[in-house]
């Protein structure tokens, strides 16, 4: 695998979970994979007095945990940490900034990340310290974690105060389901083949399903979840994009700003919504105590740290339209929860049935074809199809043709490892642009603001479901059925 350029990578909330979890499990498989240089650097920030050994120390166990036993290697990880600092750093002393920019001074011109992996609030303050300690360069990148912002107003002071350091081109703002395998795998079907440009709109497709489910609670994160919730959370970022890759027309090329222009029109085309089709077309839910894989699990509002009245969500599932030629008349329905029935992403595209049914044996003559695009928890394509049942007679039955991408692959890559990457080749295709991001906080902002006007608590649901019945109402009044109850 071919090295990339000399980099430091600098992260901000080195304490916190994302960094344990993904972007250092990330970095060691890179690492393992012989594609970062000898001089790749990683500096981790945090308030917490620890100490090189100290940090090392604390992000251990989840960050072995992550890369998975399969992979993990003692010898190759003490190779690794090698590469990793820790410096305490304070986001709002000035000091701290200087001490760090002495630190880095010795390879001023090598690219340079800075990571962003803090509350939203503290990106605006952190760029212009990084301005002001002369650690802003033209070599430098800056990643956003999402979600950016709580809505579009917020979002869009933040930007553009971080674009008074950094132009746009040094902007990555990281939403890691367009990382996924699956996810660039949607892309080569849909712009790597021809035969499914035809099929590929209304009159073909009756309606496209997306479902993000997580068995997962809040897990620690009470109180980031609890002023967040699932809209922000999961539906403004991952949910819509996700939508976009689907729906958009194919660009010109892989370029950054062909894939995100073409991006960018869906989220236009959107129908907007309104304090009527908010009630009407919006669900939200909370999950109660239940049973997760037979055990019981606890109810958000018992989760620590989460208050006894909380109303915020944590399922969404809605009904959205596209109106554009492609689109026109398919209802698109999306889902995400925490404390579902199942751990699994997936895209389901569903076609009409055959207009003339000719096999009067077959009770499944009727089962129309289905796309399944799953990103989690394995990832898989599959055409659901009609075939003949061996046999003197013409009798169909339903049989899937499997994409066997494991078995394209020893290993996938994880989302943040190709995104970590791509940062560093300085390839923006993945990541979203500011106006992409304005684009989806304002098809979600009659959300926020009918929920906000309405003052009701949200529908509940037993945790190890798939979610609140007026989820089922949602697809039901449109005589369809969710995913799993085909
Ligand atoms: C994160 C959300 O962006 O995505 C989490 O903040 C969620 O709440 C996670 O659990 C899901 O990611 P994945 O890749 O595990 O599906």
């Amino acid at each position: 695998m071919k090295a990339v350029d000399p980099f430091d990578l600098v992260i901000f909330g080195g304490t916190g979970d994302l960094a344990a979890r993904k972007l250092l499990p990330a970095m060691y498989h890179r690492h393992v994979a012989g594609q970062l240089p000898d001089e790749a650097r990683i500096i981790a920030l945090g308030r917490k007095d620890l100490g090189r050994e100290g940090y090392l120390e604390s992000i251990f166990d989840k960050s072995s945990a992550n890369i998975g036993a399969a992979y993990f290697d003692a010898e190759r990880w003490r190779d690794f940490a090698g590469r990793i600092d820790y410096l305490q750093l304070d986001a709002s002393s000035d000091e701290n900034f200087a001490a760090l920019a002495d630190y880095l001074r010795d390879a001023s011109s090598r690219i340079r990340i800075f990571y962003l992996s803090t509350s939203p609030d503290l990106f605006a303050g952190i760029c212009q310290r990084l301005a002001h300690s002369e650690l802003a360069q033209p070599s430098s990148r800056v990643v956003l974690e999402k979600p950016l912002g709580r809505d579009l107003k917020s979002a869009d002071e933040i930007n553009a105060c971080v674009e008074t350091v950094f132009d746009e081109r040094q902007i990555y703002r990281i939403d890691h389901y367009l990382g996924k395998e699956a996810v660039q795998n949607l892309m080569a079907l849909r712009f790597g083949n021809s035969i499914f440009e035809p099929l590929w709109s209304h009159g073909k497709i009756r309606d496209v399903q997306i479902t993000l489910a997580e068995r997962l609670g809040v897990e620690g994160r009470g109180e980031f979840y609890d002023t967040t919730g699932n809209l922000r959370d999961m539906v403004q970022n991952h949910l819509m994009q996700l939508l976009c890759i689907v729906a958009m027309e194919p660009p010109i090329s892989m370029d950054a700003d062909n894939v995100r222009d073409e991006k960018l029109k869906v989220l236009r085309s959107l129908e907007p919504l309104t304090p009527e089709t908010v009630i009407k077309n919006v669900v939200r839910g909370q999950y109660q105590a239940g049973n997760i894989d037979g055990s019981p699990v606890a109810g958000y509002l018992q989760e620590p740290g989460i208050p006894a009245d909380s109303r915020t969500e944590t399922f969404v599932a809605l009904k959205a339209r596209i109106n554009n030629w492609r689109w026109a008349g398919v209802p698109f329905y999306l889902r995400t929860g925490k404390r579902m029935h199942d751990h699994v992403s997936e895209v389901v595209i569903n076609f009409f049935g055959v207009p003339h049914p000719i096999f009067p044996h077959s009770q499944e003559a009727e089962i129309p074809n289905r796309l399944y695009i799953r990103l989690q928890p394995q990832e898989a394509i599959e055409w659901h199809l009609m075939a003949k049942q061996p046999g003197d007679r013409n009798v169909l039955k339903p049989v899937k043709l499997d994409l066997d991408l494991a078995g394209m692959n020893e290993r996938h890559l994880d989302a943040y490892e190709r995104l970590l990457m791509d940062v560093v080749r300085g390839n923006q295709t993945l990541f979203v642009r500011r106006d992409e991001l304005n684009a989806a906080w304002q098809w979600v902002t009659p959300i926020m603001k009918t929920w906000a006007a309405l003052d009701q608590a949200p529908e509940p649901y037993e945790a190890g479901t798939s979610g609140p019945a007026a989820a089922h109402d949602l697809v039901a009044r449109n005589r369809r059925r969710w995913i799993e109850e085909h």
